[in-house]
């Protein structure tokens, strides 16, 4: 029953912002759904800053359509995705889910050597990187709107917490080495990811994320690295029934999505 009130709560969720976001433009004013889905993780001593510590003018406008973008990418940053994937396909919960990339206290990691790019970069390069890659689109403008939004609404969930209490779980869970199977894999994704995820990969969007083929993320990006994938789907999928892949399934299941076609990246973009 959990599962299905889960899926029923991010079904709920994800139609009030956007029907919010239809009737008020992008003047969304009630983040209390947004709320309450932060509410039924009592267990996380972290706790997301209260959407009544939003300011009422223009930063905390810029905040909510941040958290439009990060939620509905392609439909607010349309121009700049190629992908049928929003910031939260990965960085799940609108970036505060532990061990799923989660943005809560990154920028002040900024700027940060980068070993993809091979020099120092800071978080508008990062979020550029995942737009060139993840989303397989373009780079926005540097001080463009978007860009500012999304930077504003990173800020205000990395707000220090009244009660002092730490983010726990940046990146993603550390794994073992392990020799990845893809034929094993590939029985592993047609049980546990396909209903979901589509008998092609194909998701159904905007709900479920694709995971190879033309509306995927492209092979420059980080996700498209078997290790990291598994890191992401042992702690983080089934979404349904978390926890139940060994880390031997993750590897097996994502080496099979791994051999899949996808887009390539634009090396137009390798600066990113
Ligand atoms: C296909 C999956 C995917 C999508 C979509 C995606 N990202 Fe990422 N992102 C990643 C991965 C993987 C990393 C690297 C995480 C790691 O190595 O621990 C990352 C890293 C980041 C980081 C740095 C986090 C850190 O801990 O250093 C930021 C900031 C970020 N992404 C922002 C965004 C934004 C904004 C969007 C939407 C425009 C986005 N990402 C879309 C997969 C994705
Ligand atoms: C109950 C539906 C469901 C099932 C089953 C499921 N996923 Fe997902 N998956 C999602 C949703 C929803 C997201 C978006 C992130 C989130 O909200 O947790 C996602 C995100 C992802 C992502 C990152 C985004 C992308 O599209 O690349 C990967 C990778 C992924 N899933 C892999 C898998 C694998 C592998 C399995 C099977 C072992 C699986 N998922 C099973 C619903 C599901």
């Amino acid at each position: 029953m959990r599962q299905v009130s889960a899926v029923i709560a991010l079904a709920g969720f994800t139609l009030t912002v956007y029907l919010g976001s239809i009737v008020g433009g992008f003047r969304v004013k009630d983040l209390s759904s947004f709320q309450d889905n932060i509410e039924r993780h009592p267990g996380m001593a972290w706790r997301a800053p209260s959407s009544d510590s939003l300011p009422n003018n223009a930063k905390g406008e810029s905040i909510r359509r941040g958290l439009l973008i990060f939620n509905e990418t392609p439909l607010y940053a349309t121009r700049y995705t190629g992908a049928k994937l929003s910031c939260s396909s990965c960085h799940a919960e609108g970036g505060m889910q532990p061990f799923a990339s989660p943005v809560v206290g990154v920028p002040t990691l900024f700027p940060m050597y980068n070993e993809r790019a091979g020099h120092v970069i800071s978080l508008k390069d990062r979020i550029q990187e995942c737009f060139v890659r993840s989303e397989n689109g373009q780079p926005l403008d540097y001080n463009g709107e978007a860009m500012r939004n999304l930077v504003d609404y990173i800020n205000w969930l990395s707000t220090p917490q009244p009660n002092h209490q730490p983010f726990r779980g940046r990146g993603l869970v550390n794994l073992p080495d392990l020799k990845p199977d893809p034929v094993r894999g590939r029985a592993i994704y047609a049980t546990q990811c396909a209903g979901c995820h589509g008998e092609s990969g194909q998701g159904r969007a905007p709900m479920f994320p694709p995971l190879y083929g033309k509306d995927s993320f492209n092979d420059g990006a980080g996700m498209n690295g078997v290790r990291k994938m598994a890191a992401f789907v042992q702690h983080n999928m089934p979404q349904n029934r978390k926890g139940i892949l060994s880390p031997q399934d993750a590897f097996d299941v994502s080496a099979y999505i791994h051999e899949q076609p996808r887009p390539s990246f634009n090396s137009a973009y390798k600066k990113f």
